[in-house]
């Protein structure tokens, strides 16, 4: 089993994550989160709501920012005026290419379709277009080891390549756009070459109707981004909040996208969760905001112990910025599958609430009354926009955390989740269902309970006891033994290193809430 699978198979064991309206079958790009999950995931949000917005201090410009700012926050609807989406160019561009195979009617992104052939080992490489046959296998160029593109196709490529003689792959980007190319391309699982259909746009957001008619006037979609909800609360927000430019609004929740392919997971669903930051600030500073929250994401995931090595910043090229976009850089985790993106930072410019102006025919302008020149005092300001997952960032946080390690020579497996994410933070266990250790045991748990999520088991051996908390990633381990009635003393156990500590019992609390810290 590879390290997904593994994780798979917990996350549904444990209670973790499961297949949406599993016994109807499921349905494709839809999770539904466990009793651990729900706690796992709502650790993360809660973790970055305080980070970023609770525990924000306006007074001060801390974590290197170039000056003080404001953070505040904002839930808004997931169904808005669909004109939301025409200014925010969501209606007419929000599309990925899609081809479909003819013969095994299965559906593919087609920039995550690679198309390669074969040839003699000294022919240029332009011959390819030449061949007699090409494959279609899932992929992106560059990414995908040669090996696992052939693999959908192992049987036919060994023949023909076994009368090519010496030879060697080549990679046609763009294949799929071209008609004579495509009728020789064999997609996977198909038959016969050529059953691939031309890419064509598909608009991902889901479509609804508000009101009893299901007309074309009464359409609306259910939010693909969280952002445009900030965009469209701006002046709300400056009429309300007394804020001032430089600052930012924060949002978590759901956003819905008709992926074409979901896959790996949680990693590409339909329904997900983001995190959005809209931070606001005047043209000349947007570099330098653009940089401060660049790393201070960046920190935020090592901070709550995602390993440094496995975390990538990957600016993006010129010709990789979306029209409107100045700079961008994505948060990139090693998964299991690949290095994916967790996370976009980007500066958008003032193209947000121009869109907005434009659409809206408000004037969205920011009015600052502190700047003596009087033909500065309004302008529309700039935006620097850190965009996380919710569902990416616990799944990178799960994947970081499993671990298959041996204690005193028994093997276990062991979710070394940061404290603070965790979703159980301590577990008490009477040693023997006897002698009063019950009883003892129940009254810390439920003085536990007051604080942080904890949880009382006294069934089986403590060793396979320790494992279940290990398996669910319970930092904490509480255990009332035989010395507990008379020293009033009990021991502590750390989940990632197994050792235990004995403390009075009156300390436990006090002991845990700071190493939970957070
Ligand atoms: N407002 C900008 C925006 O939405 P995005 O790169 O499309 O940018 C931001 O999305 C983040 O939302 C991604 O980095 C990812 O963490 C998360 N996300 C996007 N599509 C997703 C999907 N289909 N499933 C899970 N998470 C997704």
């Amino acid at each position: 089993m590879d390290l997904m699978e593994k994780l798979t198979s917990l996350a549904k064991r444990r209670g973790f994550i499961f297949p949406s309206s599993e016994i109807y079958g499921g349905l494709n790009g839809c999770w539904d989160y466990g009793p651990l999950g729900v706690e796992l995931k709502r650790n993360v949000k809660e973790a970055w709501w305080k980070d970023m917005v609770g525990h924000h201090d306006d007074t001060l410009a801390s974590n290197d920012a170039p000056s003080s700012f404001s953070m505040v926050g904002l839930d808004s609807s997931i169904v808005m005026n669909p004109q939301v989406w025409e200014a925010s160019g969501h209606v007419g561009g929000f599309s990925d290419p899609m081809a479909d195979c003819r013969e095994t009617r299965n559906r593919y992104r087609a920039d995550q379709l690679v198309v390669f052939g074969f040839i003699s080992k000294d022919a240029p490489d332009n011959e390819v277009n030449q061949s007699e046959l090409l494959f279609a296998s899932p992929g992106e160029i560059g990414a995908t080891p040669h090996q696992e593109l052939v693999t959908p196709h192992r049987k036919r490529i060994t023949k023909l390549t076994s009368s090519l003689g010496e030879h060697k792959i080549v990679l046609i980007p763009d294949a799929l756009t071209d008609e004579d190319l495509r009728a020789k391309t064999i997609a996977p699982g198909a038959k016969a070459p050529g059953t691939l259909t031309e890419p064509r746009a598909f608009n991902l957001m889901f479509k609804t109707h508000v009101g009893a008619l299901e007309t074309n006037s009464n359409v609306a979609y259910l939010r693909p981004e969280t952002a445009q909800g900030i965009f469209v609360n701006f002046k709300n927000v400056c009429d309300t909040a007394r804020v001032k430019v430089p600052f930012g609004i924060a949002q978590i929740g759901k956003a819905f996208r008709n992926e074409i392919n979901p896959r790996n997971f949680t990693f590409r669903s339909r329904e997900f969760e983001q995190m959005e930051i809209e931070f606001f600030c005047r043209a000349d500073e947007a570099e330098q905001w653009y940089r401060y929250w660049r790393d201070r994401r960046y920190q935020w995931y090592t901070g709550l112990g995602v390993t440094a090595a496995k975390l990538h910043l990957r600016e993006h090229d010129g010709d990789e910025l979306a029209h409107y976009a100045a700079a961008c850089a994505d948060v990139e985790y090693e998964f299991p599958f690949g290095v994916s993106e967790l996370e976009g930072i980007a500066n958008r410019t003032d193209f947000d609430l121009r869109q907005h102006t434009e659409h809206s025919g408000k004037d969205l302008r920011y009015f600052d009354d502190q700047e003596p020149d009087k033909d500065k005092r309004r302008f529309l300001p700039y935006v620097i926009e850190p965009s996380a997952g919710a569902d990416r960032a616990t799944l990178a946080f799960l994947c970081d955390a499993y671990t298959e390690d041996t204690v005193s020579g028994d093997s276990r497996t062991v979710l070394k989740l940061h404290p603070r994410l965790a979703p159980i933070k301590a577990a008490v266990f009477p040693l023997v269902k006897k002698d009063g250790m019950p009883e003892r045991a129940l009254s810390i748990y439920r003085e536990l309970r007051t604080r942080f999520a904890a949880v009382y088991d006294e069934k089986g051996a403590i060793g396979r006891r320790y494992r279940r908390q290990d398996e669910a990633g319970t930092p904490f381990c509480v255990t009332v033994d035989g010395d507990t009635s008379s020293d009033d003393t009990v021991t502590v156990r750390e989940r990632d290193t197994c050792e235990q500590i004995r403390i009075p019992v009156n300390e436990v609390l006090a002991h845990i809430t700071e190493r939970i810290g957070g």
